[in-house]
């Protein structure tokens, strides 16, 4: 069989690194767009290089931004994809709110720049967008492809365009282009600045006595938190279905960020509320209140239903990171 090539954007991400892997496992060449740093910026995805001189290398990187065409156009004509994955973003809804022109630069006019450059390539490139559940905002729950957007964020207004320009290229030029909404996914590899994250590394941290507290903001949002390796299987699925489309990917249930503290503090039976504080640094200027996701187009189309759920999860993550501060786990 004809080995397919894959290109990765946001490669070193949490959700590139999970899916770098899946497709290096079904024999695809992948590569992807790494942005130059000052500091390595690749741990997420070191396990999975191999010298590019090795005759089995199979990962292969190239330097690039998403604010910048040139580089783009030159990574797409030189790699030749049959398929791209768009991950790369500014994806801090928080942040977003300081550099809103930085984050409208990267996140929406960066996806329009890949699709110009896969608009003029020679050959037919697949092209998956990582639209997100931040779409809907404050639309009720739950939220599925049929509801109405409302846009809570310099990021969510950014991803509403990116939505509509890869609708509008598969409407325009007839590309295999699709979006999937995906709600909110975690990991040991999730940043350490998303709530969930902060949290489980918190706690590891109080634990080995390097912080006394955690300080976070609302604790009263909700979200669909599942587990990213099932969600970057499902943007897989997205770009084998037989025609473009857009599809939300989501557990289905909705838990609060107190519930996440909840759970997680007493898996090491230990009072939350004695070591949470609040600042205000981490509140929102308008907040998403609940998410909560209605994949069932998903499941009957692409045959995709998460493998893990909240608590299962919560406990994942909190392992990892007990371990890496050399404690013994919860698992
Ligand atoms: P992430 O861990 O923050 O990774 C973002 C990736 O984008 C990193 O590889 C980052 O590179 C890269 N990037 C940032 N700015 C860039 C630029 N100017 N040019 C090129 N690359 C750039 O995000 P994630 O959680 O893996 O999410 C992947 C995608 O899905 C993002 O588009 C995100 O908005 C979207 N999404 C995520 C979720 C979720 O819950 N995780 C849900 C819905 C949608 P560096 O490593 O150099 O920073
Ligand atoms: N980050 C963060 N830090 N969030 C906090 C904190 C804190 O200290 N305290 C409370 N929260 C609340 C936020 O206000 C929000 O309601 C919720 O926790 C989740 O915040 P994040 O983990 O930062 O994720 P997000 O939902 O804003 O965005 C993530 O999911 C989106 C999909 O719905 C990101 O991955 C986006 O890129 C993604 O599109």
């Amino acid at each position: 069989m004809e080995q397919k090539v894959a290109l990765v954007t946001g490669i070193t991400g949490q959700d590139g690194s999970y899916l770098a892997e899946q497709l290096l496992e079904k024999n695809y060449l992948v590569h992807g767009i790494i942005r130059r740093a000052s500091t390595f910026n690749t741990s997420r995805i070191d396990h999975l290089f191999k010298d590019i001189h090795d005759p089995d290398a199979r990962l292969f990187l190239h330097y690039g931004d998403m604010g910048d065409a040139s580089s783009i156009w030159r990574i797409v004509d030189h790699v030749a994809p049959d398929e791209i994955y768009h991950l790369g973003a500014q994806s801090h809804v928080r942040v977003s709110f300081d550099i809103p022109e930085y984050t409208a630069d990267i996140v929406a006019l960066g996806t329009v720049r890949l699709l110009e450059a896969v608009r003029r390539a020679k050959k037919k490139i697949k092209f998956y967008q990582a639209s997100s559940s931040e779409l809907f905002g404050s639309s009720a729950p739950p939220q599925s492809e049929k509801t109405a957007f409302h846009p809570r964020s310099p990021y969510a207004c950014a991803k509403a365009y990116a939505y509509y320009i890869v609708q509008n290229y598969r409407e325009s030029y007839g590309m295999f282009a699709s979006n999937g909404i995906l709600f909110n996914h975690e990991s040991p590899r999730r940043g350490e600045t998303f709530v969930t994250r902060k949290i489980t590394r918190g706690i590891a941290r109080i634990l080995a006595g390097k912080d006394k507290l955690i300080y976070l903001g609302n604790l009263d949002s909700k979200r669909d938190w599942g587990y990213a390796p099932d969600y970057t299987d499902a943007m897989y699925r997205i770009l084998q279905h037989k025609k473009a489309d857009d599809f939300v990917i989501a557990t289905g249930k909705t838990h609060s960020v107190r519930e996440f503290l909840e759970e997680c503090f007493s898996l090491v039976k230990l009072d939350w509320k004695d070591y949470v504080k609040i600042d205000p640094r981490y509140f929102r200027p308008s907040e998403v209140e609940v998410l909560q996701g209605d994949a069932s187009k998903a499941k009957k189309e692409l045959g995709w239903s998460p493998k893990m759920q909240f608590k299962e999860l919560a406990k994942l993550m909190l392992d990892a990171d007990m371990k890496k501060e050399g404690l013994k786990g919860v698992l």
